[in-house]
């Protein structure tokens, strides 16, 4: 396994595999690494000669009072688990290297409509700099596939209309979420979570699971929202969304959408934590 940081370097790498034939299958990640993303990489080697793993805290997609400072930095263990998984190469850019102009005067991708609600209402300018990031990093890698955890699942929506919509030469895939024996989501964000708030944090996926039988059942989606709300609420947690929409286009779902998701982010002391959960509806 390589492990590099200079851009110059990674083209010269990428222009030796495209040569021998070779196909790039790239997992995009903030570090951290838990087995979620592991399994993204597993994933990406069943489509591809090389798999290509990039680590970099991405300032722009950090508003100024969110936690890009306490991000957990956690380079040298991530760099075992991806050999021990079978990485190809680790780009581990400095934010020097990827905005050298600084970001105010960064060009930016910006995808309309999906990034705006949701978790880009509660945080405006997030999935500008998710877009972004990940345009870039495309350039860099160039690979022909590459592999998004669907923890992130509106994440992973406005990925698939930048790809689209710019024409990028890039197959996107997602994978499913892995969680915790008691349902939780991995996130390297529940390391923030005092012993006491990693015991409530389950009640995400209790509550998720709850709404996903209510809608099977016909219950109404607003009446479940509501309800689902006050039990998150009732375990300690404080709900920023929680939303149940079709699947297509994230929006909210007509009678006759069987294919829905129930989406939620709620805060956990200062911890904000996402997650969904796919649902189809008998017609
Ligand atoms: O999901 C993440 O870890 C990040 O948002 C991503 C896709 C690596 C972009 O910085």
């Amino acid at each position: 396994m390589q492990h590099i940081e200079q851009l110059s370097e990674l083209r010269t790498i990428r222009q030796e595999w495209a040569s021998a034939g070779e196909t790039v299958a790239f997992v995009p990640t903030m570090g951290n690494l838990h087995e979620g993303h592991l399994r993204l990489v597993d994933h990406a080697h069943q489509l591809a000669d090389r798999v290509v793993v990039s680590i970099f805290v991405n300032p722009m997609q950090f508003s100024a009072n969110e936690d890009l400072d306490k991000y957990p930095r956690t380079l040298a263990a991530d760099c075992e688990a991806l050999r021990a998984r079978g990485a190809d190469l680790i780009f581990t850019p400095t934010a020097s290297m990827i905005y050298p102009n600084g970001l105010e005067q960064q060009t930016y991708v910006e995808v309309p409509g999906i990034g705006d609600i949701l978790c880009g209402a509660s945080r405006p300018g997030h999935f500008r700099g998710v877009a972004t990031i990940v345009c870039k990093l495309f350039n860099m890698v160039q690979p022909e596939y590459a592999v998004f955890g669907k923890k992130d699942y509106q994440q992973l929506m406005v990925i698939r209309l930048m790809t689209q919509d710019l024409s990028l030469p890039v197959e996107i895939h997602g994978v499913e979420t892995e969680r915790a024996a008691d349902g939780l989501a991995l996130s390297s964000r529940n390391g923030y979570l005092s012993a006491g708030e990693r015991s409530q944090a389950t009640q995400i996926y209790q509550v998720m699971q709850w709404i996903a039988q209510g809608l099977k059942a016909g219950s109404e989606p607003s009446a479940l929202e509501h309800e689902g709300q006050r039990m998150l609420a009732e375990a300690g947690f404080t709900p920023d969304y929680l939303s149940i929409r079709r699947q297509a286009d994230l929006q909210i779902p007509e009678t006759s959408d069987q294919a829905l998701v129930i989406l939620v982010a709620a805060y956990l002391g200062k911890t904000r934590l996402i997650d969904n959960l796919e649902v189809s509806r008998a017609p």
